[in-house]
């Protein structure tokens, strides 16, 4: 008896570590899913990226929120991708798609590796890379002031498949809101796998980017319908964004971090700390221990910032996906086949 235990042991360890392998390896995410069947395509995507962000590197910000909220609305499918037609009203075309953009680079990205290896490479990893992609090019340039077309910030996994579904509802039920407290982005972001870390870090996306005077004017001039501010904006931070955004301004368009919109670092961190997060849901981050402790520890530790990121993004990236013999393989990232 006791000397067949270990043998047991060892074998049902053996079946056990087997039967995971098996089950991971044909269909699942992994790094490097496209290795035999279109080896470019990390190349291909970066080329593209890097391509646009030259001319334009407030392409960046774009490139990574489009992967936001493809992955929060349907898991990440590419759904975020998709046209509306004449029978149904698609993601893009949802309130919060204000000012959603870059869908030229995934359509270009998209058309080279339909070229090279038609039929393989889903729209959902296009999006996956070119948000990583983006965010490499906008941290390591700026850093080292040098170009470098392969520093990468985080591995992407890759073997996502295409949705068929895309609503104008489900954008609206699963993107969170920028005038949400806490609890509310908690849920939001538990419903997707993400913890509170999560939420600090990738809320740290805000480091990047532009936002609409109407993504946060309620802030300013009638936050809860008396005329009043919101309390958790710096006063004299509210009196600075009054000049730039009228109550009912459409258009204007501001930097999310003034001075450094093209700039991915800990900033953003640095702003909440201060109270000059220009959303709601910005500075509900102040109001949970975790994520506050998060900002504040994170002010000046861009190193462990850009790895968490990496970590993050890479667990938002796992929501939902479509897996094996799901989904499709769009052919026109914008058109269900
Ligand atoms: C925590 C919940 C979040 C809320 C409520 C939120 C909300 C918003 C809003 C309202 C805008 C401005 C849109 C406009 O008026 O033009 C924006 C911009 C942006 N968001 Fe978020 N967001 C959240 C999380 C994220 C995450 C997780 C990412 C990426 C990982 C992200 C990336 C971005 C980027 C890069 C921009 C700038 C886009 C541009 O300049 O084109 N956001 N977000
Ligand atoms: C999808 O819509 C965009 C903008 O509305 C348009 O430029 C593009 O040509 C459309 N793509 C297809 C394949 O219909
Ligand atoms: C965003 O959605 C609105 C409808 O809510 C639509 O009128 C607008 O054209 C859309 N914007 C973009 C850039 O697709
Ligand atoms: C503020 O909001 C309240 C309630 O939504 C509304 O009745 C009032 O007209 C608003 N005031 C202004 C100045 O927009
Ligand atoms: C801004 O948009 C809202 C609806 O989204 C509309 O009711 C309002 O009239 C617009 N304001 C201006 C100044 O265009
Ligand atoms: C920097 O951040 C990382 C990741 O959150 C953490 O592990 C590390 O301890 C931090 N370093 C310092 C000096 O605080």
């Amino acid at each position: 008896m006791e000397k067949r235990f270990p043998c047991s042991l060892f074998v049902s360890l053996l079946l056990a570590f087997f039967f995971l392998f098996s089950t991971n390896s044909s269909d699942a995410l992994e790094v490097g899913f496209y290795s035999k069947s279109c080896p470019d395509v990390e190349k291909i995507v970066r080329k593209t990226v890097l391509s646009y962000y030259k001319d334009d590197p407030t392409i960046t910000a774009p490139l990574l929120r489009l992967h936001f909220h493809d992955c929060f609305v349907e898991g990440c499918d590419g759904s975020v991708l998709i046209n509306s037609t004449t029978t149904n009203v698609a993601e893009k075309d949802a309130k919060p798609n204000l000012s959603l953009d870059g869908f030229d680079v995934i359509d270009k990205a998209k058309a080279e590796l339909e070229a090279k290896c038609p039929g393989v490479v889903s729209c959902a990893d296009i999006v996956a890379l070119a948000a990583r992609d983006a965010v490499s090019l906008a941290t390591y340039v700026v850093r080292s002031g040098k170009w470098s077309k392969n520093y990468n910030m985080y591995e992407v996994e890759t073997g996502r498949r295409d949705g068929r579904v895309s609503t104008v509802s489900d954008a609206i039920n699963n993107l969170p809101s920028s005038f949400w407290g806490i609890y509310q982005l908690k849920r939001s972001f538990a419903s997707k796998g993400l913890n509170l870390k999560d939420l600090a870090v990738l809320s740290a996306a805000h480091t990047i980017g532009n936002s609409h005077c109407n993504s946060f004017a309620k802030r300013l001039y009638n936050y809860t319908g008396k005329g009043d501010m919101d309390p958790s904006l710096l006063a004299s931070y509210a009196t600075t964004l009054k000049k730039e955004c009228t109550p009912t301004d459409n258009t204007t368009v501001l930097e999310m971090v003034p001075g450094s919109s093209t700039t991915f670092d800990t900033t953003y961190f640095k702003l909440v700390k201060e109270k000059k997060g220009l959303f709601h849901s910005d500075q509900a981050l102040l109001r949970s221990q975790v994520t506050k402790n998060y900002v504040f520890s994170h002010v000046t530790n861009s190193t462990g910032f850009f790895h968490d990121f990496g970590v993050s993004m890479v667990k938002m990236g796992r929501n939902k996906v479509l897996e094996g013999k799901n989904g499709e393989i769009r052919k026109n990232c914008a058109v269900i086949n």
